[in-house]
């Protein structure tokens, strides 16, 4: 196979990252994809960062193993923690999707005040914030006083979201819980730093209000893979184009939650795979 026609790999710790692949799919739609689930191990985002580090590199494993041009580390928490050591061990290109929503962060905001929620892993590891003051720096697109960052852990919004509870009165209540504090901020732009957030858009919204600008990562990682594919030629034409899932643990589930991403037909090559040997 040419380098170009082989697929782009992308993991997550379980269904979350089907929000990438979605805008994957939108924005690059002669891409091939392998996509990697890692539903028996969800969530990641209350392990410990060398337990994710560990997961990472068996998921990153599992992927290249099928000839992939590109990696794609969907998960917020696994970019967060073990992104630079995914890109040190490995040979081919690996994006996160950190660094996409930083630069799209310091890009909207007029203020310089910016708001990031996540998983407690990830707001832990600062790596938003790092990323946001350095792209700030590096881009010279906030030419301002230094960047403020607000950061706040919402863990209950994977529940929610792994629920389908978007827009209920629970939902409501626990949004309005964890982004009070962020009112005194003055915030201007918010990022959903996690894979499940931009499921609960409409009631994040409702809660910070209209002027907040929200942050999608997983809207902005397939314009920095289409950057990279082109400038290293190796964007695909589409005729072979196939999308496979991989999931670790029953894909039942998966295949239910998926079916309301990616609609009745996308997820027709579904597969559970076995990581213990990688
Ligand atoms: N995929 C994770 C993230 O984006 C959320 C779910 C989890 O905790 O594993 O941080």
């Amino acid at each position: 196979m040419k380098e170009k026609d082989k697929p782009i790999g992308i993991f997550d710790s379980g269904v979350g990252g089907l929000t990438v692949v979605k805008e994957v799919i939108r924005h690059l739609p002669n891409e091939s994809i392998i996509y990697l689930g890692d539903t028996a191990r969800v969530p990641y985002g209350i392990k410990s960062p060398e337990t994710v580090i560990k997961y990472s590199r068996q998921n990153t494993n599992f992927l290249k193993e099928r000839g992939i041009k590109l990696l794609v580390a969907a998960c917020n928490t696994s970019s967060a923690v073990s992104l630079s050591i995914l890109r040190e061990e490995t040979d081919i290109s690996v994006i996160g999707v950190i660094e996409p929503g930083a630069r799209a962060a310091v890009r909207n905001t007029k203020t310089g005040n910016i708001g990031v929620i996540g998983t407690e892993a990830t707001i832990k590891s600062g790596a938003y914030e790092k990323a946001i003051n350095q792209w700030s720096v590096v881009s010279g697109q906030w030419s301002g006083k230094k960047i403020e960052v607000a950061s706040k852990a919402c863990p209950m919004f994977v529940p929610l979201a792994e629920e389908g509870w978007f827009e209920n009165e629970v939902a409501e209540m626990t949004a309005e819980v964890y982004l009070s504090d962020f009112r005194g901020k003055r915030i201007d732009v918010l990022v959903l730093g996690c894979t499940h957030y931009p499921l609960l858009k409409k009631t994040i919204q409702k809660s910070v209000g209209n002027r907040v600008i929200l942050i999608d990562s997983a809207e902005e990682t397939p314009k920095e893979i289409e950057i990279l594919l082109r400038e290293r030629g190796l964007l695909s034409d589409g005729k072979s184009r196939f999308v496979d899932f991989y999931v670790t643990d029953n894909p039942e589930r998966f295949s239910k939650v998926g079916k309301a991403f990616l609609g009745e037909n996308g997820l027709s090559r579904l597969s559970a795979v076995d990581l213990s040997n990688y």
